[in-house]
């Protein structure tokens, strides 16, 4: 059993790997991002945008059909990578987006490659926020 330093460790080594990947001929900004699921496993994404633009979509949801296609459930921790001044933080749809997997207390690290930039939790960037809960009668 890894502890969470090493842990957190392996999420954002994950996050920036998949950045790498990045396809964004458009935009030229490249994001990574990768997600721990509740058997400790770690599924990563990036960005890939589309000569249609809107059609594009983020690592984030990148990351999370991994999750889900190898029978994940649960995201218990997320990590990100851009690089831009202020940290890159999720998108409204992508915080909505984890939102059906995670709780509010699920961190989310925000890093560039060389350091972490931010630290948030869910709850912190999408409070009072509307979940899989609201349909369970
Ligand atoms: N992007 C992400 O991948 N995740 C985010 O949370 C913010 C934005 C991508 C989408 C697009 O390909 C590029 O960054 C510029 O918006």
């Amino acid at each position: 059993m890894s502890s969470n330093v090493e842990q957190r460790a392996a999420l954002v080594a994950a996050a920036r790997a998949a950045r790498e990947q990045a396809y964004a001929p458009y935009s030229r900004f490249a994001v990574g991002a990768a997600v721990l699921d509740e058997q400790g496993r770690i599924h990563a994404g990036c960005n890939v945008e589309n000569a249609a633009y809107p059609q594009g979509w983020c690592a984030e949801a990148s990351a999370l059909a991994a999750l889900v296609l190898a029978g994940g459930r649960r995201v218990l921790a997320v990590a990100v990578c851009g690089i831009a001044d202020d940290p890159v933080t999720p998108c409204g749809g992508c915080r909505q987006k984890l939102r059906e997997f995670a709780a509010d207390d699920c961190p989310i690290w925000i890093v560039d490659n060389e350091r972490l930039r931010a630290t948030h939790s869910l709850g912190e960037l999408l409070p009072h926020s509307f979940g899989p809960r609201h349909l369970t009668p």
